[in-house]
């Protein structure tokens, strides 16, 4: 997959939670082709690094993002309106892959490419007999969930119990396993939950894959500012996380020198 430079046109940048934003910008069609795990990475105005964005949806010449703000980054992007126009390279990365029982799990704004995963499972699932694809998904509080997604989300938690099931994702993901039995498990969000689900899923002996978030400088494997090791069938190794990842099977990932053998 090619990675190019684009300027895409603003169709939408709404709210969509508490300092949560969905972007929906126009690319050329046929031109941008992506995959459910891929990311972006948008220009800055007087920013060296571009900051990466994980595509949240993508059909035809329609590409969404959903971004919290965070800093001046994001804070500029949240400020944009219908017409103007975002400089992005991409995409970046690998991409999550389907099996048969897919159990999907995105926290905070991890949800995006899960989402993207979810919507896009059909065709990615092609030729798949019998395959199922849910989605459950775990918040602070529900000022933080993306109003949009709702309808996709099959099961919700929140930290404060303010909306769906009072508690962390990771609680309810065991007997989320245990009910559903998925072969296949997707996470993304912030580090504490890949680790501890993954370590459900591998107990279990489900195929299971995270994606990793690092500071991200060229996003083609070149500086190197975004490798971790990862153990690669007995071998540990570097990975760039922008080239090679940003989806690792889990039983390659260490979290803190712990890792999932
Ligand atoms: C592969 C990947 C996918 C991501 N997908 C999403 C997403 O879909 N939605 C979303 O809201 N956020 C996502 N992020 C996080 C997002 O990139 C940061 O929130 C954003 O860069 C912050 O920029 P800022 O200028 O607003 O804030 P700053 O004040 O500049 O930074 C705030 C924090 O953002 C992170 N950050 C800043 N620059 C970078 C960079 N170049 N690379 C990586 N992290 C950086 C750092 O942790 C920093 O501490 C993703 C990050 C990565 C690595
Ligand atoms: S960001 Fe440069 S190698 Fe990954």
């Amino acid at each position: 997959m090619v990675q190019k430079q684009f300027k895409a046109r603003i169709k939408h940048n709404r709210r969509t939670g508490k300092d949560l934003y969905i972007m929906d910008l126009q690319t050329p069609d046929g031109i941008f082709v992506s995959k459910p795990g891929q990311f972006i990475s948008v220009l800055i105005p007087n920013k060296t690094l571009r900051r990466p964005l994980s595509i949240m949806s993508h059909t035809g010449d329609s590409l969404q993002l959903l971004y919290k703000v965070r800093g001046e980054g994001t804070k500029y992007l949240s400020e944009l309106t219908e017409g103007d126009t975002v400089d992005f390279t991409g995409p970046f990365g690998n991409s999550f892959e389907l099996k048969t029982r897919n159990l999907l799990i995105g926290a905070g704004v991890g949800i995006a490419p899960v989402y993207y995963l979810k919507s896009a499972g059909t065709g990615v699932n092609e030729g798949v007999n019998n395959s199922e694809t849910r989605l459950i998904a775990g918040f602070k509080t529900k000022d933080e969930i993306p109003a949009d997604l709702l309808p996709s989300i099959d099961f919700i938690s929140t930290d404060d119990g303010s909306y769906g099931k009072q508690g962390s994702i990771v609680d309810y993901a065991k007997s989320y396993i245990e009910e559903f039995k998925p072969d296949n498990i997707c996470i993304c969000g912030p580090v504490i939950v890949m680790k501890l689900i993954s370590q459900i899923a591998l107990e279990k002996n489900i195929d299971c894959q995270v994606s990793m978030e690092r500071m991200m400088g060229c996003s083609i494997g070149a500086c190197r500012g975004c490798v971790i090791k990862i153990n690669d069938n007995g071998t540990i190794k570097n990975a760039a996380v922008c080239k090679e990842g940003t989806v690792f099977d889990a039983r390659k990932v260490f979290y803190g020198g712990h890792e999932h053998a």
